[in-house]
C-alpha cells in the first residue's frame, strides 16, 4: 500500500479528513476501555500477563472452544475479570457515537466483549461485535439463548454455570484432565480446591457467553459487512486500541480501498503492517479530545460523556 505521509502527517490533517469523510470505518481493541479498569490482553499488566501469574501456560486457552469444553471450569475460574463493572464509557467510545451524530460514520468493529460501545446510544446497525460478547449466552448442548446477565452470578462466583433446561450441575467432581496435567488443569483445580480423581462427567449443558472463543466461526454479522461491497466506499479508516494481532479482524485493513487513509491511535506501535498516521500515546482518549478540539466538536463530545 502506497502511503500518503506528506498529506496525512499532522492532527490537522487528520482533522481535515475527519470534516471531509462520509464513511468512516471505525475499528477497535480493549484499548478503548482500560481508562474504564477493564484489562486489555496483551500488556505487561493486561490480561493474558494475568493469567500467566495464575499458571495458565498458555494464557489465551482460556478462550479456545475445545478447552472450553473440556474443561469450562477455566474460563469460569477467570471469566469474572473482564465482566464489566462498569455502564460508563470513555471519550473513546464517545467519539465512535459523534462520528455517527454527524453522519459519518459507516461501521463500527469492535473486538471488545465488554458491550461498552451500547451504553453510548450508538444505533445497532452500525456495530458489528467481531467476537461476540457478554450480551447473550448459549448453553452448549441444547442450544437454548438466554440473556447474558443471567450468568454473572455464576461468573462472579466463579461457578459454572449450567442450563435450568437440558442439564443439573454434576454432582460428581471432574477427573483430572488425564492426559497432561497440563497447567491450565492444574491452575484450575488450585482454583477451585479439589484434587480428587472421580468418574468423568460430561460437560453437556454448560452455558457459554456468546464470545468468540479461537476455533469459533466470527458472528455472520462480520462476514456480511465485509461481504456487502460497502468497506468499498470507506474514506477513513480509524484504528484506536488494538495490537491488531487477531485474524480475521486485523485483516481489515487490507480489505478498505488502498487509496483510503488510514489511521492508528494506541499506545503501542504495530509494527506488522503500516499506517499513514500513528498517534503513540498512552491514552487514546487524549489523542480523541485533541482532535475534537481541532475539529471544533468538543462541546459535542463533553456532552456525550456527559449524558
Ligand atoms: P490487545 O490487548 O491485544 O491490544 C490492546 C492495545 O491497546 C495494545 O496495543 C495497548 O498498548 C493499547 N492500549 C491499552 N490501553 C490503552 C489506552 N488507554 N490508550 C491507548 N492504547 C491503549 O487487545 P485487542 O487488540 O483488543 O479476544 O485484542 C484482540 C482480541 O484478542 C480480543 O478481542 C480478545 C483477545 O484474545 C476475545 O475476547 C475473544
Amino acid at each position: 500500500r502506497r502511503l500518503k505521509l506528506p498529506q496525512y502527517n499532522t492532527f490537522d490533517d487528520v482533522v481535515k479528513q475527519l470534516h471531509n469523510a462520509k464513511n468512516i470505518v471505525v475499528l477497535v481493541g480493549a484499548g478503548i476501555s482500560t481508562s474504564l479498569g477493564i484489562l486489555d490482553f496483551r500488556s505487561d499488566n493486561g490480561f493474558y500477563a494475568r493469567l500467566a501469574q495464575h499458571g495458565l501456560s498458555e494464557p489465551s486457552e482460556m478462550f479456545d472452544i475445545r478447552t472450553f469444553r473440556e474443561e469450562p471450569g477455566i474460563f469460569y475460574t477467570f471469566a469474572k475479570e473482564l465482566l464489566p463493572e462498569t455502564h460508563h464509557y470513555s471519550p473513546s467510545h464517545a467519539f465512535i457515537r459523534l462520528l455517527e451524530q454527524k453522519n459519518k460514520l459507516a461501521t463500527l468493529f469492535t473486538q471488545n466483549i465488554d458491550n461498552l460501545e451500547r451504553e453510548t446510544g450508538l444505533s445497532e446497525e452500525k456495530i458489528v461485535q467481531c467476537h461476540g460478547s457478554f450480551a447473550t449466552a448459549t448453553c452448549i448442548q441444547c442450544k437454548r439463548k438466554i440473556e447474558g446477565s443471567l450468568l454473572y452470578d455464576d461468573i462472579r462466583n466463579q461457578r459454572i454455570s449450567y442450563c435450568t433446561e437440558c442439564n443439573q450441575p454434576p454432582t460428581k467432581k471432574r477427573k483430572l484432565a488425564s492426559s497432561s496435567d497440563r497447567m491450565s488443569s492444574d491452575a484450575y483445580y488450585r482454583e477451585n480446591g479439589t484434587e480428587e480423581e472421580e468418574d468423568d462427567v460430561p460437560q453437556a449443558g454448560v452455558m457459554k457467553p456468546d464470545i468468540t472463543f479461537f476455533g469459533e466461526a466470527l458472528p455472520d454479522q462480520f462476514f456480511e459487512k465485509v461481504g456487502n461491497g460497502d468497506l468499498e466506499k470507506t474514506d477513513l479508516l480509524i484504528c484506536i486500541g488494538t495490537s491488531l494481532k487477531v485474524a480475521p479482524v486485523s485483516e481489515l485493513i487490507s480489505v478498505v480501498p488502498p487509496s483510503t487513509p488510514q489511521i492508528y491511535i494506541s499506545r503501542t506501535p504495530v509494527r506488522h503492517t503500516q499506517f499513514d498516521v500513528n498517534f503513540i500515546s498512552p491514552f487514546c482518549d487524549w489523542v480523541i479530545v485533541e482532535l475534537c478540539k481541532r475539529a471544533g466538536w468538543l462541546k459535542d463530545l463533553e456532552e456525550l460523556c456527559n449524558e
